[in-house]
């Protein structure tokens, strides 16, 4: 989590820092800064608070060509202004900005800054105390840099100015994302190139354990014994557009509409010009020598999962395990003697689960990662990379990537099947297509689901989300997603389990939305919604054409058994929305989280 930015060049930099961390905001909003240096000195600028109130506060007469910039979700130190950054040595001549978490944090105290008097309580200003005292040994900002890159443990994005020294930015790498963009006599720092798309598409991925010096006209990297690396720029392949809200209100809302394209565009890229389904020949192999998959993700990455281990089970017949990340390193089960790590990652920055990929990884297996961006930590780590395809998703609520998460594993699916040579009566590509037109419809009927929302969510403190088969996993999605943006206290249960002990909490007007999309179970999770009418509940049921009833609440398109999480999702993700809207939540932004989980 938190964001940085940097910028060196021959413009100001006061609208570059704060329209970068503006887009970076989705990585943590709870305090931010920027520092920027001139021939008058440095110019420091922090708030508790959003990027809005620093835009505020920074003073519009001060110009300068150099500068970095924080967005903070706290990890040591509560948000307030002397725990945000960017943080400054005693001196003043250093200041920084950090993302990540220095694990050694009390042993660097203990080792260099006893003489040092600390002036907040997070674990960056060690850093920038580090290279001052480190720098006193040496009399070398490069080398005292390198030194202290060299003794910290833990992640980090860093950007240092010196300010006896205007031409430069020091930035270093370790876990957590770091690219240098490239432009016509200016440079700049970002912790994602969302940040920076206006000013360059050409960028330069930094590797861990690396240094970079960055000018104005020039860029080094060095490894951190001094040794320079040569690289080669990339072009980042992120539409300017599709980082704006447009004429929506909230990017939720834009993210919630876009789904029927992300499918669409699916289909397409994963499609061979014979209309059969494309696979890279290693993941095939991967996929088809493994004996026992095991799915490893967190929170909406991890609903997806659930889903996923139904076709993967259902279509290619190879054993599924899913595994929320955080737990997985403790609770290690017994593994298979050929296991797939498959990691599932919107952001591909998700430290629980990289902690797991770099664990079995080190016991030699290989892992699969399917993420929404390919040059993510993730993804370079892991042995293949499945791209979503769903463009940036900013809203911190994910919706477009749980969808297009479940098509990816349904083609991955139907992919290794035919490697296999299995007879299957399921094409998922005209399957896909079919849910794309059906999202299509839900998402044009926003009314209902607003006024739904009103009736079921408007004053209840708590509610309830039940289903069966493939059902359950989505109710599980639909509490994550209404309690995240609208801190109603949901939960989502299989129906079957309610009167083993949850049924003692429905009283009179307690909401319990109920989905029936699966034949099977659809008369048994009624009986369910029955059971909890009887004790005072307020229902209402999403059902599917073909197994409906006149007192449900909304009918969903009839798509294949299979995919119904594509669909019956969308009602969900559009309550929760309208929930929150109305109850002044701030859903592109709720209290507390951030997009990208980066601390373990
Ligand atoms: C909820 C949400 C989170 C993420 C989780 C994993 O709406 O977005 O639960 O799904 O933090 O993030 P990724 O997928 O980036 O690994």
């Amino acid at each position: 989590m938190c964001g940085i930015v940097g910028y060196i060049g021959n413009n100001d930099t006061k609208d570059v820092l704060l329209n970068g961390l503006e887009k970076l905001e989705y990585r943590g909003y709870d305090s931010a800064g920027i520092a920027t240096l001139n021939p008058e000195g440095l110019h420091l600028f922090k708030v508790k608070g959003r990027i809005a109130a620093l835009r505020d506060k920074v003073d519009v007469t001060v110009q300068s060509t150099m500068g970095i910039g924080h967005t903070r979700w706290a990890t040591h130190g509560e948000p307030s202004e002397d725990n945000a950054h960017p943080h400054q040595s005693s001196t003043g001549r250093f200041t920084l900005v950090h993302n990540g978490v220095i694990e050694n944090y009390y042993e660097v105290r203990e080792q260099y800054l006893t003489d040092v008097e600390l002036k907040s309580e997070t674990d960056t200003e060690i850093v920038v105390q580090l290279i001052e005292v480190l720098y006193g040994q040496t009399n070398d900002v490069l080398v005292a840099f390198r030194q202290a890159m060299s003794i910290l443990k833990g992640s980090y994005a860093i950007a240092l100015i010196d300010q006896d020294n205007p031409d430069a930015i020091y930035v270093a790498k370790n876990k957590s994302p770091l690219l240098v963009g490239l432009g016509e006599g200016f440079n700049l720092v970002a912790s994602d190139a969302m940040a920076t798309l206006k000013e360059t598409e050409k960028y330069l991925e930094i590797e861990d354990k690396e240094v970079v010096i960055v000018k104005r006209e020039a860029v080094e990297i060095q490894k951190l014994d001094g040794t320079i690396v040569d690289r080669k720029p990339y072009v980042a392949e992120i539409d300017a557009a599709d980082t704006e809200k447009g004429t929506y209100a909230h990017f939720m809302l834009k993210e919630i509409d876009e789904q029927p394209i992300v499918m669409r565009k699916i289909i397409q890229k994963y499609q061979d010009e014979h209309g059969e389904i494309q696979l890279e020949d290693d993941v095939r192999q991967a996929m088809t020598q493994a004996d026992r998959i095991y799915i490893i993700a967190a929170g909406t990455s991890y609903h997806a999962g659930l889903v996923g281990k139904q076709f993967i089970e259902k279509l290619a017949q190879v054993p599924v395990e899913v595994h929320i990340s955080s737990e997985f390193s403790y609770n290690m089960p017994l593994l298979s003697e050929k296991p797939l790590f498959v990691f599932i990652s919107q952001s591909g920055e998700t430290a629980d689960s990289r902690s797991v990929l770099v664990k079995t990884k080190a016991l030699g297996h290989k892992a699969l990662t399917i993420t929404n961006v390919p040059g993510s930590t993730l993804s370079r780590e892991a042995d293949y990379t499945l791209h979503l395809h769903a463009g940036p998703e900013i809203a911190v609520a994910s919706t477009k990537a749980y969808t297009a998460q479940i098509a990816v594993l349904a083609l991955l699916a139907v992919g290794t099947a035919k490697a296999k040579c299995l007879h299957l009566h399921f094409d998922p590509l005209k399957e896909l297509a079919i849910v794309a037109s059906a999202m299509e419809s839900l998402t044009d009927q926003k009314e209902a689901f607003e006024q739904l929302a009103k009736d079921l969510f408007s004053t209840t403190r708590n509610a309830f989300f039940i289903g069966r088969g493939n059902d359950y996993f989505v109710v599980q999605e639909a509490a994550l997603k209404l309690k995240e943006i609208s801190y109603i206290q949901a939960e989502g249960f299989a129906g079957g389990e309610l009167k083993h002990g949850t049924i003692a909490l429905i009283e009179d007007d307690t909401p319990v939305v109920a989905i029936s999309t699966q034949e099977n179970v659809n008369l048994s999770i009624r009986g369910n919604v029955q059971e909890v009418v009887a004790r005072g509940a307020k229902a209402a049921i999403v059902s599917m054409k073909g197994l409906e009833k006149d007192s449900d609440a909304f009918v969903l398109p009839k798509v294949h058994e299979l995919l119904t999480p594509l669909v019956s999702v969308i009602p969900m993700q559009l309550l929760s929305y309208y929930a929150a809207l109305h109850r002044d939540c701030d859903v592109d932004k709720p209290r507390n989280l951030a997009k990208s989980v980066t601390v373990e």
